[in-house]
């Protein structure tokens, strides 16, 4: 793997947190605990070979719908996180955005994230984006929604709106495309993340559950993904 030709920015589906656990006798919040540690791990690691952009799936706009224990679990350890990565961003510097709608999000939850970005504009460097009741189609209508407010206060015309209009009013606002996604666990499929913006991106997909993903399978990832040829329609 060639640490000087990186992909730009790099996005990751966080799966397999609770077959992780099963395998273990666990509950499945005790996956989730463990992946926020890999979280931790691969978010220092990607900061330091000097990537530009992360952006992980945290929690989609579908995990609703799974039993209210477990959502409960995910919102505290999401809290216990971002209390702890608050007091520990003077000394690690990392960039956090969220992205998704923190409308339905306990407040106390919304303050800390907001209180993370605000802190976030002080630093430079690696940028790390969490997808937080996050769903690519939500982000999309939501952006629709406001283009059609804009038209309709007599700001924009309708006919003008261009890819560049949309990409501007998702919540990905300013961050360049993910240039490869990578999931985990074994699972085939996006699950509604970032639709839009990896319409060119390259994929790598793994067994490893992501509890159990290590610096070494990143590498593996950037490695396949220096090995490929991206011809965005070209020749
Ligand atoms: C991903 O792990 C974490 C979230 C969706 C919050 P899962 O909880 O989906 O783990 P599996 O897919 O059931 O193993
Ligand atoms: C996608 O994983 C969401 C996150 C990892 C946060 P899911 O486990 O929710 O996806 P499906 O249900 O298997 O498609
Ligand atoms: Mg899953």
């Amino acid at each position: 793997m060639d640490f000087s030709h990186l992909p730009r920015h790099v996005a990751i589906i966080m799966d397999g947190n609770g077959r992780w656990a099963k395998r273990r006798g666990l509950p499945r919040t005790a996956g989730h605990a463990a992946g926020a540690e890999t979280f931790r791990t691969i978010a220092t690691y990607c900061k330091d070979i000097g990537l530009e952009y992360l952006t992980v799936y945290a929690f989609s706009t579908e995990n609703w719908k799974r039993p209210a224990g477990e959502v409960s679990a995910i919102m505290g350890l999401l809290k216990r996180y971002l209390l702890e990565a608050i007091a520990k961003m003077e000394k690690d510097r990392v960039k956090m955005k969220f992205l998704g709608d923190l409308a339905p999000l306990s407040p106390e939850l919304r303050a800390l994230c907001r209180r993370t970005e605000e802190i976030s504009t002080h630093y430079e460097g690696c940028q790390v984006n969490i997808c937080l009741n996050y769903g690519g189609r939500d982000e999309i209508v939501r952006a629709v929604r406001a283009l059609a407010a804009e038209c309709a206060a007599g700001k924009r015309e309708a006919a003008s709106i261009c890819e560049e209009d949309l990409s501007a009013h998702l919540d990905s606002a300013g961050i360049p495309d993910p240039d490869l996604v990578i999931r985990p666990s074994g699972e085939l499929r996006l699950s509604n993340f970032l639709p839009w913006q990896s319409a060119y991106a390259e994929f790598y997909f793994t067994d490893v559950l992501w509890p159990d993903f290590t610096r070494e399978e990143l590498d593996k990832a950037l490695a396949d993904y220096q090995s490929r040829s991206r011809r965005f329609g070209g020749v």
